[in-house]
């Protein structure tokens, strides 16, 4: 595939879940959604009330947790040149920033600021919400699935709009970026991607388990952990196993609790490997986003962990230190 030399160059994670995306489209080339056009709903004229506990927690999970400005903001320094334990040096949050271009396809994170020539300035609170959790750009386009709308479809109304309040207080910054650009036949394929969201979506937080699981969807630890078919789809009984390839060097961990997996973390351990980088002396490859999780509070993190300690234990030994020395990253890479 061509995709391997190239993926190097794109943001790490970006990278993982376009491999993802695409391998999704190539399953569904049958149906109609590419006649039919993407499912989609029609706008609502709704505003989310600007409250202070809506700015607060919209600014909380956007730093914290579910990695807007991974994508939606400019990188000084390439995600490949980024070494293990250190943090990419992001700036101009929400202005957004070409995350793949090879000529023939252009995957672009938009300018999500409030600027009204080059971002997000004149589209409505119900447009960002559509595009967020149901993968309609605010052209009525179905957006390309780099975009994890899949993830953010379990977004509660609540903290939906919270994102929404607090994306839209940002300063604007002017940032004139080229458009996504997606070649037939994949452009078609992608309608079948998105789906309308027509329930509400209350947060299940009875209990840290389930506030912890509700987490790690929103905050993509499931997506990244858990290996997938080439066809994109989770392999069954492999949740959080890791072992997804991330460009050719790096595959994500086993957050299981097997022996191969996190069995011997406790609570302490977890939290610093989420807020340093590192595990004891051993520092963390780049795609991992610990320095948007740093950010989250104890109780948040320790939900987290609660709720992995109860996912089935899965063998499954990732190394990625092993396969960066010898080379042998390509036995396993599986992209
Ligand atoms: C992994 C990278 C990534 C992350 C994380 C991400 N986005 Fe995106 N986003 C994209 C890309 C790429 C597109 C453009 C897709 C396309 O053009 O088809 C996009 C598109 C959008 C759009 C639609 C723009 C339009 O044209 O209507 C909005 C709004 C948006 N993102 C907001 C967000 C918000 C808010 C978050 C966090 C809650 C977020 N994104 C997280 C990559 C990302
Ligand atoms: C964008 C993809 C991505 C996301 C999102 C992500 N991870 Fe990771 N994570 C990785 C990769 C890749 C590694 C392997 C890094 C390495 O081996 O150096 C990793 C490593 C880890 C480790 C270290 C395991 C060890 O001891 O080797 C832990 C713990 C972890 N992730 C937990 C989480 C949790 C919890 C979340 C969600 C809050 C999360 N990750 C979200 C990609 C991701």
């Amino acid at each position: 595939m061509p995709f391997r030399s190239k993926i190097k160059k794109m943001a790490a994670w970006g990278g993982s879940l376009l491999l993802t995306g695409l391998a999704v489209l190539i399953t569904v080339t049958i149906g109609w959604r590419p006649v039919l056009g993407a499912r989609s709903r029609s706008l609502s004229d709704r505003q989310f009330e600007r409250t202070a506990a809506r700015l607060e927690r919209g600014k909380y999970l956007v730093n914290g947790v579910v990695l807007c400005f991974d994508c939606h903001a400019q990188a000084i320094k390439d995600f490949d040149a980024v070494g293990p334990g250190e943090a990419p040096q992001l700036t101009k949050f929400g202005s957004g920033r070409v995350m793949y271009d090879d000529g023939k396809m252009r995957l672009v994170a938009p300018n999500i600021t409030p600027d009204r020539e080059t971002g997000a300035g004149t589209w409505s609170d119900d447009q960002f919400a559509r595009a967020i959790r149901e993968g309609i750009g605010h052209d009525g386009r179905a957006l390309f699935p780099l975009m994890p709308y899949e993830d953010f479809r379990r977004l509660s109304d609540e903290d939906l709009a919270s994102i929404i309040v607090y994306i839209r207080s940002l300063e604007p910054v002017r940032n004139v970026l080229p458009k996504t650009q997606v070649p037939f036949p994949l452009s078609r394929l992608i309608n079948n991607v998105p789906q309308p969201v027509r329930e509400a979506v209350v947060a299940q937080d009875d209990s840290p388990v389930e506030r912890g699981k509700y987490l790690a969807e929103v905050a993509h630890c499931a997506n990244c952990h858990t290996p997938k078919d080439k066809f994109g789809k989770p392999l069954p009984g492999m949740a959080f196993a890791g072992g997804e390839a991330f460009g050719p060097k790096v595959r994500s961990a086993n957050i299981t609790p097997d022996a191969s997996g996190i069995s011997y973390y406790d609570e302490q351990l977890f939290l610093k490997t989420l807020r340093t980088g590192r595990v004891g002396a051993r520092p963390l490859f780049a795609p991992m986003p610990w320095w948007f999780f740093q950010n989250m509070t104890d109780q948040d993190l320790k939900d987290i962990f609660a709720y992995l300690k109860t996912v089935k234990p899965v063998q499954n030994r990732v190394d990625n230190w092993e396969a960066n020395q010898n080379s042998a990253h390509e036995k396993h890479g599986g992209v």
